[in-house]
């Protein structure tokens, strides 16, 4: 009986942090998407293939910067998972750098989305090459 009700412990135990490892995965590949959906809703706008709409590119432009803000709480400790590299815990001070540079970058964006097509779209440009900039280093191919 006390073996039995070890094992089970010891299974709650596993499940539910594996449970949780899950959901900080899923979590940031959640918020990532939406960072996917707020770029191609404003590259549609600067490409000109939707009309500009300024309250809309202010919207995104906002979640753009708010998400920024968080990322590196999406990757805990312990977190390796998905297409998340290594370097992220190896490197942390590369990793911090970059990821306090998308905030800089986000929130610069966000002050001039919503000012005009032209400064979006020029705007836009750096923010893509500051995804990219984190990409490159501490995100793996597509398997
Ligand atoms: C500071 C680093 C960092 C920044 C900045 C960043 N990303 Fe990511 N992104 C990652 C990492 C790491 C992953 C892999 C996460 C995983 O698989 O667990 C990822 C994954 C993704 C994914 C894939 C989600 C999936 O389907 O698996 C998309 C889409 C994405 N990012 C879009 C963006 C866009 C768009 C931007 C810029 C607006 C951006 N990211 C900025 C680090 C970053």
């Amino acid at each position: 009986m006390i073996k039995f009700a070890t094992g089970l412990a010891l299974a709650v135990v596993l499940a539910s942090s594996g449970a949780s490892a899950q959901n900080v995965t899923e979590l940031r590949v959640a918020k990532m998407k939406e960072q996917g959906a707020a770029m191609g809703a404003l590259s549609k706008m600067a490409k000109g293939e939707e009309p500009y709409d300024a309250a809309k590119a202010n919207q995104q432009a906002q979640v753009l910067a708010t998400h920024a803000k968080s990322i590196p709480s999406w990757f805990p400790a312990g977190s390796k998972a998905g297409r998340a590299k290594d370097e992220i815990w190896s490197d942390s001070a590369k990793w911090q750098q970059v990821s306090a540079a998308f905030v800089t970058e986000t929130t610069a964006f966000a002050q001039v989305a919503g000012t005009g097509k032209d400064p979006m779209a020029a705007g836009l440009g750096k923010v893509g090459q500051a995804c990219g900039a984190c990409h490159t280093p501490f995100r793996a191919p597509a398997q």
